[in-house]
């Protein structure tokens, strides 16, 4: 067994929180030979059910799980961690704009980055799954002097999956079979599916048009409001299972000629402004990611990128005071 990591999880008391924390305890995310040491944060009020998540981790008697810090405070909650899943964040609530959402979520991502600027491992590795989670990782990033950028990035890996299997059930495969697609963007009803070098089984695949336009980019972009309709609660399990496989895939890397979606500070590339928190096409290897370049951009995924590459300037300008 290798020494223990220890990972944060905020929102450790919801929903996500419930499904995700016990798969990472049990070494689905880092694998069977790395012990871990849980930290769970959340708010104040939400300590009585941390404390019942906590016994059930207990109860559970997992081989890998070294130790467990259930806690409201930062400080202790963000000390020596090198993997942070953060969850925690406020929702949007009846009547709330969106610009409202910015500046609440605002306020509680600017302080999670002070706290883990001060007290965290330097080599942490972080993933922002609180919507809007972009922006969230933008202003979050903003406030680290002496942590790389490159290891703050926010999640479109639901995105990315969600596309996966509407399209392997389109062409009658397994999710598995589908490779070479990504999530371009904002994690929000802009982002865009990219399918044109799309293989299944290691061949070509085509599907046409007025599906993919129709159909299959609707689909992927309201498939969260499909399952608040359905279930009369946010995708949780799904969403956890996805913020589990994006660290996987960070520390492992993403298979020979594949590549994965993943939220991180644009370069520049595909015009994207420098330093947006923007989905990419990336390939993984030793724990560093690389966006895929050189991928034909059609007129019409053009128009698509330029729409959320906005939306993304936008958001950026209404957060503008928490950037300085
Ligand atoms: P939930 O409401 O069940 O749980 C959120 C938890 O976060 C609560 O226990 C709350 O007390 C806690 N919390 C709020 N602010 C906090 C803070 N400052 N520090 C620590 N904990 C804090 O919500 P759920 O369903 O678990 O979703 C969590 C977030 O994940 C939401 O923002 C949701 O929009 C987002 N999400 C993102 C997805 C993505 O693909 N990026 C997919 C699905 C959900």
């Amino acid at each position: 067994l290798k020494p223990p990591v220890r990972v944060a999880i905020t929102g450790a008391a919801g929903q996500i929180g419930y499904s995700l924390i016990f798969r990472v305890a049990s070494g689905e995310m880092l694998g069977p030979n790395q012990p871990v040491i849980l930290h769970l944060i959340d708010l104040p009020f939400a300590m009585t059910a941390l404390n019942g998540v906590a016994m059930e981790i207990q109860d559970c008697a997992f081989p890998l799980v070294q130790g467990i810090v259930a806690t409201d405070n930062q400080t202790v909650g963000f000390k020596d961690v090198n993997y942070a899943l953060l969850v925690g964040a406020k929702p949007r609530g009846p009547g709330m704009e969106r610009g409202d959402l910015l500046k609440d979520n605002g306020k509680i991502f600017t302080e999670t980055g002070k706290y883990i600027n001060d007290h965290a491992s330097r080599d942490i590795k972080v993933v922002v799954v609180g919507n809007p989670c972009n922006t969230n990782c933008l202003i979050l990033a903003n406030q680290i002097k002496d942590i790389p950028k490159e290891n703050f990035t926010a999640m479109t890996r639901l995105d990315h999956n969600r596309a996966q299997y509407q399209l392997a059930d389109k062409l009658g495969v397994h999710s598995s079979d589908i490779r070479k697609i990504a999530i371009f963007g904002n994690h929000s009803p802009t982002m865009v599916p990219y399918i044109d070098q799309m293989t299944a089984k290691n061949h070509k695949a085509t599907v046409d048009q007025q599906w993919v336009t129709q159909t299959f980019i609707p689909s992927v972009q309201q498939r969260g409001a499909e399952i608040i309709k359905a279930r009369k609660l946010s995708s949780a399990a799904s969403a956890g299972n996805a913020a589990m496989n994006h660290i996987t895939t960070w520390v492992n890397g993403t298979a020979e000629g594949d590549y994965t979606s993943m939220a991180i500070p644009s370069d520049g590339s595909y015009g994207v402004p420098k330093g947006l928190i923007f989905s990419f096409p990336v390939t993984v290897k030793n724990g560093k990611y690389s966006i895929v370049q050189g991928l034909p951009i059609s007129p019409f995924y053009q128009g698509l990128l330029d729409k959320t590459i906005k939306e993304l300037v936008d958001e950026r300008n209404a957060v503008d005071h928490l950037l300085k």
